[in-house]
This record gives C-alpha cells, structure tokens and sequence, in this order.
C-alpha cells in the first residue's frame, strides 16, 4: 500500500470508534487482502535463535491486538517475526463496559481499560489446531476475572496451549483486572510460577515467559529477577502498559483510567527493560516492549538489552506499513555497522538505561 493509501486508510479508521476501527483491521487481516507489498526478504543479519525458537526477524507483534488468534498468519505476512495472541482466559468473558480505548492523537498514545475481553480458551485453541502453522506464534494467558483460583487458570492455560504455541506469555500485569498485579508480589509469584513451570515440565518443552508491569519499585524488580531465576523460567517481556501518565498533553482521553501504551511509555520500559537485563544475566531471553514506533526505538531496545522487541500502539498510528520498515531499517542498521546478528547489537546502551530513576 502507498503512503497515500495508507493514510487515507487510517483517516477512515480514525474516523470509528476505536473497537470498530479494530474490528475492521482484524477483518482484513483474515481476509487475507494484501494491505501491502509483501515485506523484502528476510536478512541472515536479522534471523535470530532465542529461548530455542528460530525466529526470521526480531520484532513481533504485541499481546492484545489479536486476543482469540483470528489472525496470526495476516500479522506475519505484515513482515512481523512473530505474533502474540491473546490474553486468553479460560472462559470467554466480555471485559469492561465500552467505551473503554482512547486515543491520544497528539502523544502517539491510547489508554486503554479493556479488561481481558476474549472469547476463552477453546475458540482460540480451535483456531490454533487449524491447520500447519508456518511461523512463530506466542499465545498469551491470563485469568478470568471472577475465578477463584488465578493461578489455576494460569495452568489451564499452559496444559491447553502448550501443544499450539511456540511460546507462551504468563501475563501478570494487566492494569484492567482487579488485583492481578498482586501476582507480582514475591509470595505469590513464588507460587504462580512454580505451578505454571511444574504444568509446562508435565505437558511439554515448550518455553515460558513472564511479562510484567512498568510500574514496580527497584526492590519490585530484584524480588522477581530472582524468582524467574530460581524457577527457571524461559524468558522476560518488558513490559505492559502503564498506570502513571507520564508528560501527556491534556487531550479529553488524558483523564481515562487504564494502561497507557505508546510513545510516551518508551522511557519508563526501556529503562525497566535495562534494570531487568542487569538483574537476570545476559543468557535469559528479553523481549522489550513500549512505544516502538520506528527502527530507531526498535534498536534502541535492543541496545538497551533486549533479545526481541514487540509493539502494538505504533501500528495503529502508522498503518500496515510499519513492521516492513522497521524491519528494513534495523538491517540497513546493521549492514552499515558490520552488526552480524542481533546480539552484536546488543547491550551496548545498557548502562545508560539501566541507571534511568524509575
Ligand atoms: C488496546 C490494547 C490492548 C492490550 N491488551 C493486552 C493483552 O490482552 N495482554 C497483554 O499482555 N498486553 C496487552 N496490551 C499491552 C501490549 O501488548 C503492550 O505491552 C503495550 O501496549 C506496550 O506496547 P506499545 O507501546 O507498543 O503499545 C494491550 C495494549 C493495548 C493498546
């Protein structure tokens, strides 16, 4: 697609409600309609190996933009690495009263209060078993709001994904259901993963990782670097979005509640992306996730110590197009740096991320 086209096709969703604009994008992406031209070749400079997965590029698209695996396959025919769906819930449950997304024109920003709406494990498991599966899908699980016991949940949804995923994300940070973050705490995190890794290690290989808030104290973050080492856990994404509301302009969505994603979280999660590189090593995988919306962020995550770089806010306002350039962009990056693979790109800014005051 043009650029043209491109903006003349984001005018038009921008025009919709935001639920619909995404349905609408969700529709296309399953119908298979080319959005645009097939993203270039993938580059030997930018496949890279991490957790055990072979992927062809590093950046992926985030959880939540794709929550019942409608459409994975579109996603990565956009140029993406791989796709993460979900948050799935073991039950199908409707989330929040609408409306609950907003858009911040003026940030690059959205608010967003969805509260893991999601059609539940079994429509998305139906989806997954379709099929041969040609590239590298994460699936996201969470718990249902009213469960009684959270960390069950988290286990059904190791034992009903683990033979579909390439990986999976054990997602403890959602700012939209009451007391989730509380998993993050280290008793309890203590108990969730030694039940999600017992679930994985009785099911399969299949790697697990943990993705957490931005918003934790230092003390936070040593307390769950050293569980997710004590518990072997696979690998770290960094991060959702945030509840604080950093330097935003005053538009009317400013005032919602909700995590907020986008160029404004870029900051705050590469910085929490750093501290939690220091603390868990340089073997473990990290995936940095927050306000990537161009080559640059993109690298500047993986200086900043990531393995891989997830986004999702930056393709709402940049359109289909973004995955391709991005990806083009690290390359040329790399092809005119002498950079052989992502590790060599690595790590080379850590420490003035890592010292950043959270
Ligand atoms: C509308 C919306 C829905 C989201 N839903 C989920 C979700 O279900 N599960 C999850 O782990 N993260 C979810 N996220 C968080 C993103 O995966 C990502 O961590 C966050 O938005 C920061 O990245 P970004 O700035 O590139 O958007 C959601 C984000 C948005 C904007």
């Amino acid at each position: 697609m043009s650029g043209v086209f491109e903006k003349f096709g984001r005018d038009l969703l921008f025009a919709l409600d935001p639920e619909t604009a995404h349905g609408i994008s969700i529709a296309a992406l399953k119908s298979g309609v080319p959005l645009l031209c097939p993203p270039g070749k993938a580059s030997h400079r930018l496949r890279t190996r991490v957790a055990g997965i072979d992927f062809p590029n590093p950046l992926g698209m985030a959880a939540g933009y794709d929550k019942n695996a409608e459409a994975p396959d579109g996603l990565l025919r956009l140029g993406f690495g791989f796709a993460e769906v979900g948050t799935v819930t073991p039950l199908p449950q409707p989330g929040n009263p609408r409306p609950r997304i907003f858009r911040l024109p003026r940030d690059g920003a959205v608010i967003n209060r969805l509260g893991f709406n999601n059609e539940g494990h079994e429509k998305a498991f139906a989806r997954l078993s379709r099929g041969r599966r040609r590239g590298v899908i994460g699936v996201n699980i969470g718990a249902n709001k009213d469960s009684a016991d959270r960390v069950a949940d988290y286990e059904l949804g190791v034992r009903r994904f683990a033979g579909v995923a390439s990986y999976l994300t054990v997602n403890i940070s959602s700012p939209n259901t009451p007391g989730l973050r509380n998993l993050q705490g280290r008793e309890m995190l203590a108990e969730l993963l030694s039940r999600v890794m017992a679930a994985r290690d009785a099911s399969s290989k299949v790697p697990v990782f943990l993705k957490i808030a931005p918003d934790l104290e230092e003390a936070e973050l040593d307390d769950i670097a050293a569980e997710l080492l004590d518990k072997s856990v696979d690998g770290l994404i960094v991060s959702n979005t945030t509840i604080g509301r950093p330097a935003i302009h005053d538009d009317p969505g400013a005032v919602e509640s909700g995590g907020l994603s986008g160029c404004p979280l870029f900051g705050r999660s590469t910085a929490m992306l750093a501290k939690m590189r220091r603390r868990v090593g340089s073997d473990m995988p990290v995936v940095g996730v927050g306000g990537v919306n161009s080559a640059e962020t993109a690298l500047e995550k993986i200086r900043a110590g990531a393995d891989l770089v997830q986004l999702y806010t930056g393709l709402i306002y940049a359109g289909p197009s973004l995955p391709g350039r991005i990806v083009g962009g690290m390359d040329r990056f790399a092809a005119s740096e002498g950079l052989k693979n992502v590790r060599e790109i690595r790590d080379s800014r850590l420490a003035h991320w890592a010292d950043q005051p959270i």
